[in-house]
Formats: structure tokens, sequence, C-alpha cells
């Protein structure tokens, strides 16, 4: 069954602890965690301090994402601070196989991203290696974008490759996603859906609720 992952990218900070709290409620069990380097993409978000703290208050599963260049540096910094599962993008890494090893010596979960202008085919050598692909339906950087309906066949893909080699792997699609596509997107094979304004501006629990339906119908 498919599932949503919040993202806490468009939360509260000020209200960080309680805001996860209502997620935990309503049978949130990924929080989605987005990582900006100011390098990889133009914007700065937040990082190990604040996965820290919230680490201490929820059983949550960590999907942490990085937007970082060369992420192979901080690996054992997002373990040791509570991740789940390190998911870095394939353009960002000068020797992508080592980085994705680097994440699975730690035994945790290993994800790829791949941003919307990178051909699908990039991953094809390294889905042996990861337990989830991340498939950016927006440019990253930012929270509150469209969707990019082009990105789905990416989905396709993915699917008929794992088929045909037998491999096991989540796929996850990330930006712009909201009740009115959730649908569509679950449709075609996601396993996770990222959502952050979707699920933060309003009222959480009742979008939450919400989405949850919507993906639980599609599934
Ligand atoms: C974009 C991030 C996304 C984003 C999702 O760079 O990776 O996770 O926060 O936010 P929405 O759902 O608002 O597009
Ligand atoms: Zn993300």
């Amino acid at each position: 069954m498919s599932q949503i992952a919040p993202s806490i990218l468009a939360a509260d900070f000020n209200c960080l602890g309680k805001q996860i709290a209502q997620l935990e409620a309503c049978g949130v069990r990924i929080l989605h965690v987005d990582v900006m380097d100011g390098m990889f993409v133009p914007s700065i978000s937040f990082g190990m301090p604040l996965i820290a703290s919230i680490r201490k208050h929820t059983n949550l599963f960590f999907d942490v994402h990085l937007m970082v260049q060369e992420p192979i540096r901080y690996i054992s910094d997002f373990v040791e601070c509570g991740a789940d599962s390190v998911t870095v993008h394939a353009e960002a890494c000068h020797d992508v196989g080592e980085t994705l090893r680097e994440i699975s010596r730690h035994n945790i979960k290993c994800g790829i991203a791949i941003n919307p202008e990178t051909e699908v085919d990039v991953l094809f050598p390294y889905l042996e290696l990861v337990d989830l692909v991340l498939v950016m339906s927006v440019h990253p950087g930012f929270g509150g974008q469209k969707f990019m309906k082009e990105t789905l066949q990416k989905v396709d893909s993915l699917r008929r490759f794992q088929k045909e080699k037998g491999l096991c792997y989540n796929i996850e699609m990330d930006g712009g996603i909201c009740v009115e596509n959730a649908a569509e997107i679950i449709s075609h094979g996601v396993d996770i859906a990222v959502a952050g304004t979707a699920v933060f501006i309003g009222d959480i629990q009742r979008n939450v609720k919400k989405m949850g339906e919507v993906i639980r119908n599609a599934s």
C-alpha cells in the first residue's frame, strides 16, 4: 500500500514538535526531511541539529533527502543524528556507487534521487544498490512549486526495469503533490508520495486524512 511522507520543509518551525505529534496521531509513519546546502540547490534549509532535536521526540521513520553537493562527506553525521534512510542526488556525487555503498555500510536504507531534467537511464547502473528511488517532480530547492507531469514516465521506466531485473526498491515522488493529483501519481506505481505544502498549509490533520483517503483508494 502506498503512503504519504510529509515534508517538514513546509512546517512551522516555531511549533515543529507539535506538528509532528499531529502527524503521528493521524497515522503518518514517514517524515521527509529536506536538507539543502545552498550549493547543489540555491536555497539553504536546515541540518543536523534540527534533525537530532526532533529525533528525541518521535519514532517516525526519518527519510532524509540530501540536496547537497558531495553528500558522502556527511553520511555518518546524518546517521548519527537519526536518519533511517539517506537519499542522495545522482547529479551531486562524483562517485555515485561509492556514496551509495557508504550509506549502506551504516545499516540504514539507501536512496538515489534525480532531478526533472536528468534522464532516468543514469540511474540504471546503481539500482541494485538502493532501497529507494526518489523521482523529483519539481526542480529541487523550494517547496510550493507546480507538479511536473512529464516526470511520471520515469516512474513507469523504473517499474519496468525493476520487473526485468528482479530488483527490489520503493519509488518515491517529491514535489507539487496534492489531493488533486495524488491519485494519478499513485496509479503509476509510486510507493511514497512526499507532500509539504499540501500537508502543512491549513489544517494538518484534515489534509493528511484527505490525502490518505485518495492514496488508499488509488493503491
Ligand atoms: C523540494 C523538496 C520537496 C518539497 C516538497 O526541493 O525536495 O520535498 O519540500 O514540497 P511541496 O509538496 O510543497 O512541493
Ligand atoms: Zn524532498
